[in-house]
C-alpha cells in the first residue's frame, strides 16, 4: 500500500506507529521500501553521512535533488520526504516555494521538510498553498548549530518547553502535515503529540511520538564520527562491510579472486589465430 499524507494521518488516529528512516540512494531505497519502511527521508544529514561535511550547512539544492531523485526511483510504496537544505527557505517565502517545487519536480519527492517553528510558518503556508505537503522539524535543528553553539537537548526550561508547544501548534495551523521532533524530552514530546492532530516523528524524543526516525548509517553501525545517545544500532553492518573489504583485498592479493566462474572464456581457435 502506498503511504500518503492521508494514510499517515489515519495511522496517528489508529495509534499505529509510523516508521521513517533516512535514505540517500537507490539501492538502499529499494531495500527499505521492500521492508515496509513508510517514509524515506532524504535528510540533509547526507552532508555528514554521504558527503563528509562537519555540519549540514554546505549541502546544496543540487545535492538534495540528486539524492532525492535516486531514492524516488527506488521507492514503490514509501512516502519520499526531502529536506530543504540550509538557505533554500530561510531567505524568503518565494525562495521556499521555488526550492520546494524543485524537490518535487526534479527530485520527485512527495513532500518537503524544513527546520523551525513559528518563524518558518509563512514559508510553510506558501508551500502548502502550492499543494506540496510539508513536514516541520523542531527541537534540535542542525542547521541552527552556529546559533545554538553546539548540539544539546532542547525544551528543558519552562520557557523553552512552552515555546516548543507553541511552535508545534503554529506549524499545524500553518498547514504542516507532519512534525519531526529532535532531542526533545520524552514527556514533552508526548504532550505535544497529544496536543496536535498531525503525526509527530521523534528522534531522541521518546516512544510517545506517533513515529520514529533514525539515520540509516547510525542504525546500521556504519558511521562513527559521532553517536548521539538516542541512536540504537540494529545491526553492525559496518563491521560486516569491513570484513568484506579485507577479504576482497586478501583474495585479490593472493590471486584467488577472480576464480574460473567469474571469468569469460574465448575459444582456443581465436587465441591460436592471434599468434
Ligand atoms: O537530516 C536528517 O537526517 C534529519 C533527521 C535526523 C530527522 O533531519
Ligand atoms: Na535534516
Amino acid at each position: 500500500m502506498k503511504t500518503t499524507v492521508s494514510t499517515l494521518k489515519k495511522q496517528k488516529e489508529n495509534k499505529e506507529k509510523i516508521t521513517m528512516l533516512t535514505c540517500y540512494d537507490y539501492s538502499m531505497a529499494k531495500l527499505m521500501d521492500e521492508a515496509g519502511i513508510e517514509i524515506l527521508l532524504i535528510g540533509d544529514s547526507l552532508g555528514n553521512t554521504m558527503l563528509g561535511y562537519d555540519t549540514t550547512l554546505p549541502v546544496t539544492m543540487e545535492d538534495m535533488i540528486a539524492h532525492t531523485a535516486a531514492v524516488s526511483r527506488g521507492a514503490k510504496n514509501a512516502f519520499v520526504l526531502a529536506d530543504m537544505p540550509f538557505m533554500s527557505y530561510q531567505t524568503s517565502v518565494y525562495d521556499a516555494v521555488v526550492n520546494a517545487g524543485r524537490l518535487m519536480k526534479e527530485g520527485h519527492a512527495h513532500g518537503v521538510k524544513l527546520e523551525g517553528g513559528a518563524r518558518v510558518c509563512p514559508q510553510i503556508e506558501a508551500i502548502v498553498a502550492a499543494d506540496i505537503p510539508v513536514c516541520a522539524h523542531i527541537g534540535l535543528t542542525p542547521q541552527s548549530i552556529n546559533a545554538f553553539g553546539g548540539f544539546k537537548v532542547q525544551g528543558k526550561s519552562e520557557e523553552a518547553a512552552r515555546q516548543l508547544v507553541e511552535d508545534a501548534k503554529k506549524v499545524e495551523a500553518a498547514g504542516a502535515s507532519m512534525l519531526v521532533m529532535e532531542c526533545v524530552p520524552a514527556k514533552l514530546a508526548e504532550i505535544i503529540t497529544n496536543t496536535i492532530s498531525i503525526p509527530t516523528i521523534g528522534i531522541g524524543a521518546g516512544a510517545g511520538c506517533d513515529g520514529q526516525v533514525l539515520v540509516n548509517q547510525d542504525m546500521l553501525g556504519m558511521f562513527h564520527d559521532f553517536t548521539p545517545k538516542f541512536v540504537k544500532q540494529f545491526a553492525n553492518v559496518g563491521e560486516i562491510m569491513m570484513q568484506a573489504f579485507k577479504d576482497y583485498s586478501a583474495e585479490v592479493k593472493a590471486g584467488t579472486f577472480p576464480a574460473q566462474e567469474h571469468t569469460y572464456a574465448i575459444s582456443d581457435e581465436v587465441i591460436d589465430k592471434l599468434y
